[in-house]
């Protein structure tokens, strides 16, 4: 049992303040009375991300902070309106309407923002796709959702196989030099001179606004279908566990194209009104803590892969830059080794964060508050509102220090409605029609604090103990030579199964039998001997997403001979 703790934080907004007496009093209609349905039984996400400030006074504060390898750009409330409003009429006068699919396929820059909020402010349902995707991926998510409009770069264009997708109507190109057609539209060539004022459609609390594919064990990706209300639960979050206020600030580094680049890196920071700080292009460590540093970023909310990325770039790159605007630092994705939090605790003098939420969930669920102690590993604590807990396969509670299903009772504000298409998979999803399970492995400490051991999938039985891969992984990226590993459990005939590791080495270390005998006793000594790996291989590099998970199914299947199934959120 780990016993590190981390004191809460001293300096910071602590918008949270007491978390059991906020945990045990909360209910969600304290968050509703801020929004425009409370008045008029009708809302719309981009007028309350944006116009709403606007319209109150603060349109002249930076929404937007813009930049990448060629362009630096800022805007505030009143053009972040006005500009998704000119969108919105672009969009508008092509025949876009209230539950039309409008998917955007670009890479970050300001108008893909301008875009999002102009569909969603004319009531379309908008499914943003990551720019890395390829044909196929395209074609799988706007065939399935019946797409009527795709906005996309003269680039990007090739990769949508547009004479396969029949419901296609229009094609928005935004780039230089478009030739229109029956059903080509020059984005800019309208954008310029559409009107700074759009008729918002008022839309209900529960009518769709996003759709965000995301791939299973098994089969192809699912629609997972986002609506209004959503919006409640990204206000509360926005202050509870990002810990935001008006001057803050905030930089998320995830790409819209996945839900924590929507539900945080649009919805959630500007519901409360902060500045955004948007970088496009690649990861580089230089280019990261040069962003935090150019922007005075304050709240930071990023992923275990990057902060490992850094940790690996070393400290001097770190301290080449001057973070000392940065007050509050969280992560969300895949499990933040505890190695990790030593690290942040070392080099940047704070804690990081974890949350712990998915697509489905569409907002943060159990999470570490600054007002609240840390065990370094553990994703925290439920939000004030949801009740988490640690279910068996028929729905019932299991006790504290007991490995089961992490499932959420059912009825938290940004729940998904619908998976696109597929109402016997959304139903899946549900026990006895109250707990939706997660699909994690979880337990619940005598404190309350939740652990995530892996997906239920993923669990290894070996030689009758139930290991977590996620504890071994994190053991062996502790080992100096280990830069990321990926732990499988492969069926042995003697002990169920047995557990092997995939490894990349850190620059520097060679691959040899010695240095397999050194990490495996590492392991025996720092874990337990069961949940050493009998078997080790070495790669280049591992499988990930593009969320930056690593891919085990991937790694089963290299190692079954099977087919690795869908790739298409693999990263290149
Ligand atoms: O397995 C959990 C892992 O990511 C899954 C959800 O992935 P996705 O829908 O892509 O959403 C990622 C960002 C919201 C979960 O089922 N996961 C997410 N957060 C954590 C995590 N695993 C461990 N610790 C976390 N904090």
């Amino acid at each position: 049992m780990i016993t590190e703790i981390l004191s809460p934080k001293q300096t910071g907004n602590h918008n949270l303040k007491n978390y059991e007496e906020q945990y045990n009093s909360y209910e969600w209609d304290q968050a509703e009375q801020q929004f425009s349905w409370h008045t008029t039984g009708l809302v719309n996400m981009a007028y309350e991300a944006i116009d709403r400030h606007a319209d109150l006074g603060k349109g002249s504060n930076v929404a937007l902070y813009y930049s990448d390898q060629n362009r630096k750009e800022n805007y505030t409330f009143q053009e972040m309106k006005e500009f998704s409003n000119k969108a919105g009429n672009v969009l508008r006068n092509i025949g876009v309407g209230k539950g039309d699919r409008v998917f955007i396929f670009m890479p970050r820059t300001p108008e893909l923002y301008f875009v999002l909020l102009g569909a969603i402010k004319l009531g379309a349902i908008v499914g943003p796709l990551f720019e890395a995707f390829m044909e196929g991926a395209v074609k799988d998510r706007l065939e399935d959702s019946s797409a009527k409009v795709i906005i996309t770069t003269p680039d990007l264009i090739g990769r949508v196989p547009v004479d396969e997708l029949p419901d296609l109507q229009k094609i928005v190109l935004v780039g230089s030099s478009v030739e229109e057609d029956a059903q080509t539209v020059d984005f800019y060539r309208h954008f310029e001179t559409a009107t700074t004022t759009l008729e918002i459609e008022w839309v209900d609390r529960e009518d769709g606004m996003i759709l965000h594919y995301t791939s299973g064990s098994t089969g192809k990706p699912k629609g997972v279908l986002h609506v209004h209300n959503a919006m409640v639960q990204h206000y509360e979050t926005a202050k509870w566990v990002l810990d935001l206020k008006e001057n803050d600030i905030y930089w998320c580094t995830a790409d819209p194209g996945w839900v924590t680049g929507t539900s945080y890196g649009v919805f959630a920071p500007w519901l409360v009104g902060v500045s955004n700080v948007i970088r496009g292009g690649r990861f580089s460590p230089d280019d990261w803590y040069q962003t935090i540093e150019d922007h005075q970023v304050t709240v930071w909310y990023s992923a275990p892969t990057a902060f490992r990325m850094l940790m690996g770039a070393g400290n001097d790159v770190f301290n080449n830059y001057n973070l000392s605007s940065l007050r509050h630092v969280l992560s969300v994705g895949e499990p933040l080794n505890p190695e990790v939090v030593r690290w942040g605790m070392e080099v940047m003098k704070l804690r990081i964060h974890d949350t712990w939420w998915m697509t489905e969930t569409g907002a943060q669920l159990i999470c570490n508050y600054p007002s609240m102690e840390i065990k370094p590993g553990s994703m925290g604590k439920p939000i004030p509102g949801v009740e988490a807990a640690i279910v068996d396969d028929k729905g019932n509670k299991l006790p504290p220090n007991r490995m089961g299903n992490l499932a959420i009772k059912k009825g938290w504000p940004s729940m998904m409605r619908a998976i696109w298409n597929r109402p016997e998979k959304y139903e899946s999803y549900f026990l006895s029609g109250d707990w939706y399970v997660s699909g994690d492995s979880a337990y619940m400490d005598e404190d309350g604090y939740f652990w995530f051991q892996g997906r239920v999938d993923d669990v290894i039985m070996t030689a009758g103990e139930r290991v977590g891969p996620f504890e071994i992984e994190s053991k062996l990226v502790e080992h100096p030579a280990v830069a990321e590993a990926g732990v499988i459990g492969k069926p042995d005939p003697v002990r169920g199964e047995i557990i092997k590791a995939f490894i990349s080495l850190r620059d520097g270390y060679a691959p040899s039998e010695e240095l397999q005998e050194e990490i495996r006793s590492f392991v025996k000594k720092g874990l337990a001997a069961h949940a050493a790996p009998r078997e080790m291989e070495f790669k280049d590099s591992l499988p990930k997403t593009r969320s930056g998970k690593i891919m085990r199914r991937v790694l089963k299947a290299w190692e079954l001979d099977l087919p690795t199934g869908d790739l298409s959120t693999m990263e290149d």
